[in-house]
């Protein structure tokens, strides 16, 4: 279909390679703040994400990492350089990509089932279909029993789960996820990093996954990206290319984990030092 050079032989002989899920390109992002002028974000960013891939964005505190999730959202688009999902630019938020964060985005008045339901609501499926989709979501995510409770009444694992439900209820093909397991104690965090790898897999999702956690990278991605520190650029992608599950305790594992704490670490003094210049320009 598409054009692939001159020299492309006939139609049929050559499989197309396959669009990626999200294409970013000279991704660059700047901020104006009060008390440090400019701040350069995101600094030239290229990433293709292919489609039902697993994709982490590591690097810690302050290196652009939601900054760059946001674009791919379109929740706020870079200052040039393209982004587009599926080849198409992205220029708002859409219903090709759902966003789960780390504060549950729960409404506090609707009891689980509600909440889960709410997207389709909002799209105008008839009621018979929204409760088979949202029963189906509730056992699949070990909620069937909570359905009636509110928020409040569970705990953050819980209400995490319900987070997940919802975006998966609204089918997007592409899950954006901003430190989705942050706020949750270790049990609970692999606990959920299984259940995603397992919905991941069987519903064929394309995930960008932001963490800080290093060994939760390794854990979920099929590739990881470091960031650096202001400016945030790519500094390496690596390849995971263990079996799933992951053994954490495997020789394997822990090497790639010095690998990576190394390169976080050497991120993480830039941010420290870039703080102390700043405390002592006051
Ligand atoms: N709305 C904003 N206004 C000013 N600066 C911002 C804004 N959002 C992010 N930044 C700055 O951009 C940099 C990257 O932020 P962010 O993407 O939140 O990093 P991360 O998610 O990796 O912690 C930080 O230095 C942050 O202070
Ligand atoms: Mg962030």
């Amino acid at each position: 279909m598409s054009a692939m050079g001159a020299n492309a032989p006939g139609a049929g002989s050559v499989p197309e390679p396959a669009r990626p899920a999200i294409t970013i390109r000279g991704v660059t992002k700047t901020f104006e703040a009060k008390d440090l002028g400019t701040v350069v974000a995101l600094d030239g960013i290229d990433l293709d994400v292919a489609k039902g891939e697993f994709v982490c964005l590591l690097g810690p505190s302050g290196c652009g990492k939601s900054t760059l999730l946001n674009a791919v959202a379109g929740f706020s688009l870079p200052t040039s350089g393209s982004v587009k999902t599926d080849g198409v630019e992205v220029t708002a938020p859409g219903p090709d990509r759902a966003m789960v964060f780390q504060e549950y985005a729960l409404f506090p008045w609707m009891t689980v089932f509600a909440n889960v339901a709410f997207g389709l609501e909002i799209k105008g499926v008839r009621r018979g279909e929204i409760k088979e989709t949202v029963d189906a979501l509730l056992a699949t995510l070990h909620l069937t029993e909570f359905r009636e409770r509110f928020p409040k009444d569970l705990s953050g694992g819980m209400r995490q789960r319900v987070a997940i439900a919802r975006v998966l209820a609204l089918d997007s093909p592409v899950l954006l996820m901003d430190e989705p397991f942050g706020a949750l104690d270790a049990l609970t965090r692999r606990n959920l990093q299984d259940e995603l790898l397992r919905i991941w897999s069987e519903w064929k999702k394309t995930i960008l996954f932001v963490t800080h956690g290093i060994e939760e990278s390794i854990y979920l991605a099929d590739r990881i990206v470091v960031m650096t520190y202001r400016p945030g650029r790519v500094k390496k992608i690596v390849e995971v290319g263990m079996p799933r599950l992951r053994d954490v305790s495997s020789p394997e594992f822990n090497k790639l984990k010095r690998e990576l704490t190394e390169m976080v670490m050497e991120e993480q003094r830039r941010h420290a030092e870039a703080e102390a210049r700043l405390a002592t320009a006051d």
